[in-house]
């Protein structure tokens, strides 16, 4: 993995301080291991802020340590897993008075809405829309306290419309969105700001790595097997080659923590652009047609493939 490449040094070196006092802001960021988390991390240090970056998993740190170091920032790195209530809990006391707070943890499990199982469904509601929802439950009081506050989910395109394939993982989105919105109204008397940002495929490590296929995406018996397989090979030949910079994305969030009226939603990428407003304009038929056209050419040409090669097979 590499992340020498920050937009770090366009955004303006100017330290962060709280309006009234000399005091630092504080942000706390969920998912700093990779992606949008580690690079959000590493930009809200140099800007200023006094960071402090979770991560479920602390044996992953030197990633991020090393992009602190080769930008010259400092932060603190603590464990947080989100689906751990009571360790939220903890945290959210530990770190008070937070004004920041990044909901960024995230998780992929691919498959057809009938393979996926329902503990993997369950696995993605924790982490993407409970573990997200605890938080914001956990350190809300303290902003309202003190009324002043700023909460940003990372939700996804996948949360705006429909994502074949994963169909757990944009309901998720979906309901994530949906408490973002209604949250910004109720907090909005206490002066605390809710944002949800809305990210296309972009180079993380949710398409690589951390990229999950359900246990049934390869059972020969799923009506889905032919399908499950041009999925993936869209997957890999299309999307995943297109995929944008991830540090358009921490570069956004850093311009939405120092906006004075942060907007309700931030689509970011061409693509989620494209669909963001084809759906506005009334064309959501439109591009689920251009995508199931290309879907079903995928599909076609994997079954030609995987035909070929159990002809290969049987031969002398
Ligand atoms: N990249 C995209 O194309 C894209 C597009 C739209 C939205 N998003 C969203 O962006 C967010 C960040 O993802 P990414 O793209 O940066 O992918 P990533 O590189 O895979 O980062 C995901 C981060 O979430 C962490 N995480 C997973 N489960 C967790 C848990 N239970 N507790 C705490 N941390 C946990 C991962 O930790 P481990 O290292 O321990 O797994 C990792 O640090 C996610 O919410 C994702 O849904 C991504």
């Amino acid at each position: 993995m590499i992340y020498g490449h920050f937009a770090i040094s366009l955004i303006a070196e100017k330290k962060v301080f709280m309006d009234n006092s000399q005091k630092r802001k504080r942000v706390l960021i969920t998912g700093c291991s990779s992606g949008f988390g580690l690079l959000t991390a590493v930009a809200a240090a140099k800007t200023g802020y006094d960071c402090i970056a979770t991560m479920r998993n602390p044996a992953k740190a030197d990633y991020l340590r090393q992009a602190l170091k080769q930008a010259g920032a400092e932060a603190t790195i603590d464990q947080l897993d989100v689906t751990d209530p009571e360790a939220i809990k903890a945290i959210a006391a530990k770190y008070a008075p937070i004004d920041i707070l990044i909901n960024n943890a995230g998780i992929l499990i691919m498959g057809s809405a009938l393979d996926i199982t329902a503990e993997e469904m369950q696995r993605i509601f924790e982490t993407n829309f409970f573990g997200a929802v605890r938080l914001a439950r956990a350190v809300a009081p303290q902003m309202i306290e003190r009324r002043s506050g700023l909460i940003i989910n990372v939700a996804s395109l996948a949360g705006l419309t429909g994502h074949l394939f994963n169909a757990t993982y944009s309901s998720a989105k979906h309901a994530l969105i949906g408490f973002s919105e209604s949250i910004r109204l109720e907090l909005k008397p206490f002066n605390v700001k809710v944002v949800s940002v809305e990210p296309g495929f972009h180079k993380t490590e949710i398409i690589r790595a951390n990229a999950n296929l359900t246990d049934n995406f390869y059972d020969k018996e799923s009506p889905m097997f032919e399908y499950n397989r041009g999925f993936l090979r869209l997957m890999l030949d299309e999307v995943v080659p297109r995929a944008a910079e991830a540090d358009a994305v921490s570069g956004k969030i850093i311009e939405i923590m120092q906006a004075k009226k942060p907007k309700a939603h931030y689509v970011i990428g061409k693509d989620a652009r494209v669909v963001a407003l084809a759906r506005w304009l009334g064309l959501a038929s439109l591009v689920d047609n251009i995508i199931y056209k290309k879907f079903i050419t995928a599909v076609r040409r994997e079954n030609r493939r995987a035909q070929a090669k159990k002809e290969a097979r049987k031969k002398p």
